[in-house]
């Protein structure tokens, strides 16, 4: 299925400089958006809008660390003043923050600390939310606009270590349908995706800690924890894409997705049920 083109759309992606961020953004722009990439990471988002640009879209890369309220609101001014509107936001930043927790082997959830749980609402529900409130007014006054908030397979399974991170995008899930009905009035259609094993920087970062919790294992790469412990637990037997990642986003933000609101999608192989 080809989606009504987004030509004219201006989409804001939130940690678009690699992964599925950037499978995000390639996809938008193949259906016609122009794109702005907010990032932490200045370099990776300026080089990821030169390749889009490059492709004919207009682009634009910020630096922002969108943990805070001053750079969230710097950032989207930034976007208003080079492209004039906003039509679409794209809450993908997010991730493990201090990685090295998850390699303590056997914790209990009761001794995970209050800094991992910090850090996890900060880079994961935090930045979505202080999005939100920084856009959400100028998709109002146009009474028109699409979000989709990028939260995980984690949010409705068994997550082990991940419990911090799984719990902060369970948020993001009911934030999303809770902001759909505030903003149903208004225009504005609110989703969710969630990505099932995606192999991004994320993933070389998390393999080479969780690998240590396994006994054996202290000595595979990223990519061997990922295929011997994580692709067997997908039913479809495969991991997933950016691209894959990307369509889910792209369909949501569709003018054939224009009567849903408030509604997640997994891509995940198949190993969610709900
Ligand atoms: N990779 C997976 O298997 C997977 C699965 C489920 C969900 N996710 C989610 O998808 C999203 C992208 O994951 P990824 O695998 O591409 O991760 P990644 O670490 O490869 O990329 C994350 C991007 O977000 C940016 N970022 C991080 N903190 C930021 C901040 N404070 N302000 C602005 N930008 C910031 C980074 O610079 C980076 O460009 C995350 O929300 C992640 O939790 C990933």
């Amino acid at each position: 299925m080809k989606f009504t083109t987004l030509e004219n759309k201006v989409a804001i992606v939130t940690g678009g400089a690699q992964g599925l961020g950037k499978g995000i953004v390639d996809c938008l722009a193949r259906d016609g958006a122009d794109i702005a990439i907010v990032d932490i990471n200045g370099d990776g988002a300026r080089k990821a809008a030169d390749e889009v640009k490059a492709t004919g879209r207009k682009t634009l890369a910020v630096e922002a660390d969108l943990t805070r309220n001053d750079q969230v609101e710097r950032a989207v001014k930034e976007v208003l003043d080079f492209f004039g509107g906003i039509d679409i936001l794209v809450n993908n930043a997010g991730g493990y923050p201090g990685m090295s927790s998850l390699s303590e082997r056997g914790m209990r959830i009761a001794d995970r600390g209050e800094d991992e749980w910090d850090g996890c609402y900060d880079i994961n529900l935090k930045t979505t939310v202080l999005m939100c409130r920084a856009v959400i007014p100028h998709l109002v006054a146009r009474k028109s606009g699409k979000i989709v908030n990028i939260s995980s397979a984690s949010a409705t399974s068994p997550s082990g270590t991940l419990v911090c991170y799984a719990t902060m995008k369970a948020g993001i899930v009911h934030y999303s349908r809770m902001l759909s009905r505030d903003l149903a009035g208004d225009n504005i259609n609110v989703n969710c995706v969630l990505p099932g094993i995606i192999f991004t920087p994320l993933w070389e970062r998390g393999g080479a800690e969780l690998s240590k919790n396994i006994p054996g294992a202290e000595n595979w790469t990223p990519r061997e924890f990922f295929e011997k412990t994580l692709v067997p637990g997908v039913p479809l037997g495969r991991e997933q894409t950016a691209e894959d990642i990307g369509n889910a986003v792209a369909f949501f933000v569709s003018e054939e997705a224009k009567n849903i609101t408030g509604q997640s999608m997994n891509v995940d192989g198949g190993m969610s049920f709900v």
